[in-house]
């Protein structure tokens, strides 16, 4: 893990199970060299008290707007200015509400509108909450906004239920919070990433398809526009938002995304291709609906355009990223593809059982070039998706070198 030294970063905690964690997060963020500042809210104070916050950061903690003694040490317009990053977790339902409409209610939210420092914040509240449509709104508007949202992740509950909502743990957050601070390491670069499924129609109502949710290679696209690319994001029918600051292109068959790539291709200088496209499509497209009339039904499949191995054989071609999914012999299938489609680096990833990479929030990637293999292991997609930013970074600039000047 790369050090945190010299970055101010102020800690908010707001009222939730989840505060216990944040003492955690707030003492590996000064084992890191962060110098760490925290605000609670009120009703964090019930969940963790202000004296755990105040022996491990070493600094007074502040929770009170109208404090007259803290106000005159650091008082929460200097905190504003003084921090790097503002980092809040875990961020309650209510929190993220008064944030998303600028409202300037207690000293958390009044000292983040008062800062310019980017915002961070880690969701932790219950499923149903976390899924309800007035909160998911106040997410699209703080995503707009450009706030990086850390999670939540899945599993068992504090209040009984099985699902997203979990305040991610603090490890996961501080190698988002590093990753982060680090220098941008694709600036400028024209990247074009292709993500989710494709949708290959029979007749009017049906359709063949798979499971890709597109999180992988929205997570990607996110992480790359972090990194300072511009990023073209070519996407099959999913259920999810653009990224912040990505184009995003909408399309439906693999056909159109072939189309779609090659208009975009020509100023590129990294292509990632994450979607699961389908290397097969019905020869005839029923202008209706088939009727059931015979006991069986032969559909004829034609083979699709492979647009990975298309951009890799272009003559100007860009550094290409594939991903391999697989459900067995992941090693040999994966460097079997490396080669045959003579790309610079394919991302494998298992897409059965448990760990199926397919819909699912955290995923792994085994990472094959010329050069061997490594292992990213299994972390949320954001996450991963941050670290295949390095990876694919690294070796686009030892690749080109001449083009970083
Ligand atoms: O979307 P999620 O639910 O988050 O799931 C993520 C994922 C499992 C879809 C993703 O991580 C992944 O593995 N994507 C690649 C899926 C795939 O189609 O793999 P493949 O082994 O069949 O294809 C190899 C590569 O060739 C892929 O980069 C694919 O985009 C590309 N390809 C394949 C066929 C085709 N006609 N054109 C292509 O460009």
């Amino acid at each position: 893990m790369e050090e945190l030294t010299g970055k101010n970063i102020l800690l908010g905690i707001t009222g939730g199970i989840a505060a216990y964690k944040s003492a955690v997060l707030c003492r590996d963020l000064i084992r890191m060299g962060a110098e760490v500042r925290v605000i609670m809210t009120e009703a964090a104070t019930h969940f963790i008290t202000p004296l755990t916050l105040q022996a491990l950061s070493g600094h007074p903690v502040h929770s009170d707007l109208f404090a007259v003694e803290a106000e005159h040490g650091m008082g929460h317009i200097k905190l504003a200015r003084w921090a790097d990053r503002v980092l809040i977790a875990p961020a309650s339902a209510q929190t993220i509400a008064r944030l998303a409409h600028g409202e300037a209610d207690n000293l958390l939210t009044t000292t983040v509108l008062a800062s310019e420092a980017p915002l961070l914040i880690a969701p932790a509240m219950n499923t149903v909450m976390w899924q309800d449509a007035a909160m998911q709104g106040n997410i699209d508007l703080m995503l707009a906004r450009g706030v990086t949202i850390l999670g939540p992740a899945s599993g068992d509950q504090a209040c009984g239920e099985d699902g997203l909502g979990r305040m991610l743990e603090p490890s996961e957050i501080i190698e988002h919070l590093q990753l982060q601070l680090q220098p941008e390491l694709l600036v400028g670069k024209n990247i074009v990433i292709t993500a989710g499924p494709t949708w290959e129609a029979i007749d009017p109502v049906r359709g063949l398809t798979n499971h890709s949710s597109g999180k992988m290679g929205f997570a990607l696209a996110s992480a790359l526009h972090d990194a300072g690319a511009n990023v073209k994001l070519i996407s099959g029918p999913v259920h999810l938002r653009p990224p912040h600051g990505v184009d995003c292109i909408n399309i439906t068959s693999a056909l159109e995304m072939a189309d779609t790539v090659k208009d975009n291709i020509s100023d590129c200088d990294i292509f990632v291709a994450v979607a699961a496209v389908a290397d097969y499509r019905p020869v005839t497209n029923a202008n209706q609906k088939i009727k059931k009339k015979a006991e069986t039904l032969t559909l004829e499949l034609v083979r699709n355009p492979d647009i990975l191995a298309m951009v890799a054989a272009l003559e100007n071609a860009p550094f290409t990223v594939g991903f391999a999914a697989e459900t067995e012999n992941i090693t040999e299938y994966a460097a079997q593809k490396l080669a045959e489609k003579r790309i610079d680096l394919i991302a494998a990833n298992p897409v059965s059982g448990d760990n199926s990479a397919f819909d699912s929030e955290s995923n792994e990637l085994t990472l094959f070039d010329r050069n061997g293999n490594s292992h990213l292991s299994r972390c949320s997609k954001s996450l991963l998706a941050q670290k295949l930013t390095k990876e694919i970074a690294q070796r686009y600039h030892e690749t080109y070198p001449a083009k970083d000047t």
